[in-house]
Order: structure tokens, then sequence, then C-alpha cells
């Protein structure tokens, strides 16, 4: 038995849950000037009116949603129920599980605008960029009437195969923690609640409701939750979201030592915690550990769970229900204390945001021209150009007559890997259109498939449609000046719920490009997709190679704009592109055995690892070309008084002169990493502490400040529990990738 949605009082709740009320309050009567419905009541004290108001029922039932995308509303007291969409690329349908709301005819069609995936903006590295996304975004999700929005995704990318690396900002905590800060800022600025997703190490979708991830205390804190730490403590996040699998030995929505221990009391989070669609598994244990609402519920979460293939898959659901948590407050398992302070939470946010005050209401407008603009940018600054040999790029039109347009990803605009992130734009250009938008009528445009995509549509799905395709691909390639292959992956093979197979491109991808460089060497691979792909030989060797990852639905102007030179190539890798999958340091230790995953690699995560170890990748963390040159000088690290004192730690600065040194406008994005020279413990050989993106004309040069803080010295120091930097010698590092230092000055961290 179960309340209903709203609240029916009291005499109906008595006849509900007769145990249940024996020790419920008589709800009174709330005046209309009671001081938690007045906006210039301090926050704290409006929730703590308002908790004085409601029942024991009222509070336990705000533990459990009401439908699949919304909060327990109490209309008694005029507490809204919260409105949620998925994100965070942008505003998805909210009725019902990925499956329902991606299908065909879907219940109500929700159409936004679709930006680039998260691995996209992070290639801008662009912070002011993405916290304009996030505005844009909450604009949008006030526009169709939700106060919500779940995102932004901060997981780390450890393993090359995670079907939703796509989703996240690539490899490195400090990176992504800007970024997540940036988007988190851009949505709470309009009043709209973010979801910083999946709390706190979900790297993996195989079995990721059972999965189980051994991670040391030093790579927890190191590399797996410093985007989460800066999300509360920098970016004052309202919501953080846990995640299906299991950390250490317990599933994260009961996870204590990372929930309440570190999460609540380490990193001061005075927010909410919001579980994963179906990761709960107890009572008492989730709402001790801090775990303050449940979703989805209602008949929809019933309905949900009563299909077999939820259960099989291993969601679990419906353990806040408000008879559950009723009952275990009645047992003493939970006290009213801890009941307050999971409601308090919910209450906060939902005052901090203005949500009490001003409902959001629909009917506003959604992808405007500014809204694509934005997008747009993200898309185009997310572009990284690996290889331009011979400078095929830019397409020089005073010599180019005809390009062969080739691909299983060009004629059709893959805006993003699948599952609950994958947005509905009212219209999305493919790179094909936009090139011959682009080109105009006097290039003249060869189309042709190269190969279907694999497993999308089974009459190309044939080793013999494939070599026919091919061969007619092959054929346009020779009949053209240039051609340009765009490969990559779509949402079927790169999604949530499923890990790829494997890091090669799909079926007769490599094949396709084999043929089109044999019968044209003036050949531009793109790469379309979120995840690495093998560097093939021939991939190695064409003479343009280009990583879109997913642009969102103006994917193919981006690419369009790059391929012809209207927009210099700024983006930079956040992630490293290992040769193989074998070369990454995850390989051996995933998917994990018997539901246990051993993150053995600790915090060598990415370039950590590749540069410690000397790994050679194919393209480095932090790589990325452009069409202009940049030059590096002047670089000095200063040590400056703290000001205000009193805080012994010595904070330094750094300062750089950077020049354009070429003939095009263009933006540099100056990385900072810092070099350990001697260490009591293990440590990368360098990790990154700052960033910065310049954009100068040709001949401009420009001095750039960074501000390095003792914690960029320190690392975690499991016995004592802190961070710890150790006095000595370190070398700061400017450069132009991981491994492209191009100037470095030391420091000395006085004891
Ligand atoms: C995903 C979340 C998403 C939620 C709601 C889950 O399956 O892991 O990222 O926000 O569903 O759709």
């Amino acid at each position: 038995m179960r309340f209903a949605r709203t609240v029916l009082f009291p005499a109906a709740l008595l006849l509900l849950a007769s145990q249940a009320a024996t020790f419920a309050l008589q709800a009174q009567a709330v005046p209309a000037d009671a001081p938690y419905k007045n906006p210039q009541t301090p926050v704290d004290s409006r929730v703590s009116d308002l908790l004085s108001r409601m029942t024991l029922e009222e509070k336990a039932s705000m533990l459990e949603g009401s439908g699949w995308m919304e909060s327990m509303p109490i209309e008694r007291l005029g507490i809204p129920a919260i409105k949620m969409a998925d994100g965070p690329m942008g505003v998805r349908s909210w009725l019902g599980s990925s499956a329902i709301t991606s299908s065909a005819n879907p219940p109500i069609k929700v159409e936004a605008t679709s930006f680039p995936a998260g691995i996209t903006m992070a290639a801008t590295w662009d912070a002011e960029l993405v916290q304009r996304e996030g505005r844009a975004i909450a604009q949008e999700t006030k526009a169709l009437g939700r106060d919500m929005i779940l995102g932004p995704t901060v997981n780390i990318n450890r393993v090359p195969l995670w079907g939703r690396n796509f989703e996240g900002y690539g490899e490195d905590p400090y990176l992504t923690g800007h970024l997540g800060v940036a988007y988190i800022r851009g949505v709470q600025g309009e009043g709209v609640i973010p979801s910083v997703k999946h709390f706190a190490a979900n790297n993996e979708e195989f079995e990721r409701h059972r999965i189980d991830a051994h991670i040391s205390e030093r790579a927890l804190h190191e590399i797996y939750l410093p985007a989460f730490k800066a999300a509360v403590t920098d970016g004052g996040a309202w919501t953080v979201m846990s995640a299906y699998n299991k950390v250490n030995g317990a599933h994260l929505a009961e996870n204590k030592p990372l929930l309440h221990d570190v999460l609540l009391k380490e990193f001061g989070f005075k927010g909410f915690v919001i579980s994963d669609w179906g990761s709960t598994y107890s009572t008492a244990p989730t709402v001790n550990a801090g775990m303050d609402l449940e979703m989805p519920g209602g008949q929809r979460m019933r309905d949900w769970m009563a299909r077999p293939e939820t259960l099989k898959s291993g969601n679990g659901d419906g353990w806040l229900t408000t008879e559950k948590v009723l009952a275990e407050i009645k047992a003493g398992h939970i006290t009213e204390a801890t009941l307050n302070d999971n409601v308090g939470r919910i209450l906060r946010v939902i005052f901090e945001s203005g949500i009490f005050d001003h409902p959001h209401t629909a009917g506003g407008e959604v992808d405007t021209p500014d809204q694509r603009a934005i997008a747009l940018q993200g898309a185009t600054e997310g572009i990284v150009l690996l290889r331009n040999e011979d400078s095929i790029l830019p397409i020089d039109t005073a010599k180019v007559h005809s390009i062969a347009v080739i691909g299983p990803n060009a004629a059709v605009a893959r805006t993003g890997g699948g599952g609950s992130s994958l947005v509905r734009p009212k219209s999305a250009v493919s790179p094909l259109d936009g090139i011959k938008e682009r080109a105009g009528s006097t290039i003249k445009i060869n189309y042709t498939l190269g190969v279907g995509m694999e497993g999308e549509n089974p009459a190309d799905d044939t080793p013999e449609a494939r070599a026919k395709s091919i061969k007619e691909a092959a054929d346009a390639a020779a009949q053209s000046d240039i051609a340009v292959v765009v490969v990559g992956r779509y949402s079927k093979i790169e999604g949530e719920g499923f890990d790829l197979k494997t890091m090669d491109l799909p079926a007769g991808q490599d094949d396709l490009i084999a043929a089109v460089e044999k019968a044209n060497p003036h050949t531009i691979v793109v790469l379309n997709t979120g995840d690495p792909v093998t560097i093939k030989p021939d991939i190695a060797k064409a003479p343009g190679l280009l990583d879109m990852f997913y642009g969102g639905e103006e994917g193919g102007h981006a690419l369009a704009a790059i391929l012809f030179g209207d927009a210099n190539p700024s983006g930079k890798l956040p992630v490293t592109l290992p040769k193989h999958f074998e070369d990454s340091p995850a390989y051996g230790r995933y998917p994990g055995e018997n539901l246990k995953v051993d993150y053995a690699e600790g915090i060598y995560v990415g370039y950590r690892y590749y540069d410690t170890k000397k790994v050679e990748p194919a393209f480095p963390f932090g790589f990325g070309l452009s069409y202009t040159k940049f030059e590096y000088s002047n670089f000095q690290v200063a040590e400056v008084a703290q000001i205000g004192g009193g805080d012994p730690a010595r904070a330094y600065s750094a300062t750089l002169m950077i020049k354009n040194t070429g003939t095009r406008a263009g933006a540099e994005v100056i990385q900072l990493y810092i070099h350990p020279l001697h260490s009591k413990i293990d440590r990368p050989v360098r990790e990154l502490k700052g960033f910065g993106r310049v954009t100068l004309k040709p001949g401009e040069a420009r001095f750039v400040h960074f501000n390095i803080s003792r914690s960029a010295l320190s690392y975690w120091s499991p016995e004592k529990k802190d961070w710890v930097a150790d006095p000595g010698g370190y070398d700061v590092e400017v450069s132009s990738s991981s491994r492209d230092i191009r100037a470095q000055a030391p420091l000395v961290l006085r004891p």
C-alpha cells in the first residue's frame, strides 16, 4: 500500500496507512504569512519553518518520486514537484525510459537543440563556452516547463570502450572539473537545477547494476572524485546523482563512505542526492548514507519494475516509498533527525533555485538562433585536426573542383551517442549537407555510401554489399580532386547500457579508408565518434585526419567550416588516442571478473599512464593542430604572497607570452602541467593544473597568466587522509599537448 501522489490529508492517509499514521503528527493549517512562503526569509529559515509544519508522512513521502521524472509535490504546503528532463547535451523527453522516448512514436515528441557531446565540448577547452551552453540548455529546460536537467556527466574516461565516454569531458580530472563547474554555473544561473552525475566512479556499462569497482582511496581522490568536488565546492551544485554500480563493495546509493563521509562531510555538499533511475537496493542504509530522493517513482516506476527486462538487467527501485521509509522509522532504523536532513536538503534546493516562488511554465522558445549558434561554436571549436600533411587542409577552392564525400556517417547527422542523453533536434546538419552548402555550385560533390553502418540496414550489412559499395566509393574518389571519408560509430554501437565491443572501427570502414586512399591519395579522414578508434596504418597515413567527435545538430556546418578554412581548428584532445586498446592502462583490468573490476592501474589513467610509463600513443592528450603557428616565450614562475595573510600555503603565478606567428587568426589552448622533481610517493610525470584558450590575430602577441595554488602540487596521502604537497622542487611546464612542452620553469616549495 502506498500514498497517492498529491497528498490526501489527513483522513485519507489514516485510511491508507493506518500503521504509519499512528505516529503521524496532525497536519496544522498553514497561515498565508508562514515565514517559509516569504521569499525574503533566509533559505535555512524557510527550510526549518517548513519542516516544522510537515507531518512525518509528508516528510517521508518526499523521498520517493511521483512519476518518471517528477519528485513528490505536497499541495497542502505549496511544495511543487521538481520536474526533470534528461541531459546533458540538451533537453530530452521526460515521459518514460529511453527505450520509449527514443522510439519512432514517443508519447510526446520533445524537440530541442542538440548540443555537441560532452567529449566535443571538452575538446574546445572553452569553459566560457560551456557555461553559455549550460545557460542555453537551462533556458530550453524552462521553456519546456521543466525545472531540472540531468547533467553534466563528469565521469572519467578510464577505458576506451566505455559506452558513455562521449557524455563526459575526457580523461583528466582538472579539465573535467573545470568544464563541469562551468556547465553548472550556466544552468544554475538560470534558476534551473543541474544534476552532476554519476557519483562517484561509473566507468563502464558492463553489468552496470552489479559491477563492483575496487578503487584505491588515492585513485578516488586524485582521479575520480575531483570533478565532483569542484562541482560542489566551486560550482555550488544543487544536486548530485548517485551511480548504478558498486564501489568498494557497496552500491553508490547506499555507499556511506562515499556519500556521507566524502560528499557530505569532506566536500560539504548542501544540495540533495538523487538516485540514478533504478539504482537503489535498500531503505534504511540508503537513507542513512545520505541518498535523498529515489527515482523514478509512482505508477510509472511500478510498471517499469514489473517488466522482466528491468529486473533482469539488475535495476532496483521502490525502496524509498513512503510506507517503507515510515516502517524503518518506526523500527528505529532511521531517525527523524536523519529524515529531516534528507528532506531539508531537497527543500533547500527547491527554495534556492527559485522554483518554489516562480514555477516554470511551458511555452517558451526552443532552438533559437542564439542557441543554435552556441551549438555551432561548440561543434567547430571541438573539432581536432590530427594530421595535415602537405597542407591538404584547408581545401584550396582555387584548385579543388570536385570532392568525393564518402562514408556511413557522411549523409546522416550522427549528433551524439545512444541512450538517455540523445536529444531529438528539430533539424540537424549532416557532414554531406554542410559540405554541399559550403561548396556551392562551383565544386562538384560526388557522394557515395562507402559502407553501410554495421547493424543499421541489413541490406548494406553483408560482406558482398560492403565490397560493392567500397568499389563505388573508390571510383568516386578516383574521379574527384579530393576525398573526404566520414567514418565512425552511431548510437547503437556507442551508447548507454552497453560498452563498445572493440576499439576498431565498425565493419568495413578500415577497408573503405584503404580503398579510397589507394584511389585518391588526397584523402581526408574524419572520425565521427565519441570513443577512440584503433589507428590502423591507413588512418595513420591519411594526409588529412580530423576528429569531430559528435557535433550535435550543427556538426555538418562545423565540419565544413573547418574543411574550407572559414574556421581555424583549435580543438585539443581531451583524451589520449592510443594506438590499440592493448596499450590502454585499463587493458586486462576490464570489464572485471566475477562482477568485480579492479582499478589496479590506480592513478595512472590516460596521459598520466602513457607519459609516465613511456607508452607511445597514436595522438597524445591535449594534442591538436591549427592552420597557424604559435610561439611560446618569456615563461616565468614567481612566488606571490598570499593576499589576506594567515595562510601558510604559498601560491605562485606563471606568466607566458604567446604569439601567433602564422598568417591566419586562430586560437591556441595553452596547457600548464606540474612535474614533481622529488616526491615521497610515486607520482605521474606530469599533471594538468591549468589551461587557457587565447585567440590571436596573425602577428598578435599576448601575455597569459596562470595561478598555481599549493593544492596544484599536492597528492592524496592515504596515511594522512589528506592532500600533501612535499616541499622541494617542481617543474612547471607550458605545453601544446602533454608531449609538446614549449617552455618550463622551476618552482621550489619551501618547507
Ligand atoms: C542514466 C542517467 C539518466 C537517467 C534518467 C539512467 O539510465 O544513467 O544518466 O539521467 O537514466 O533517464
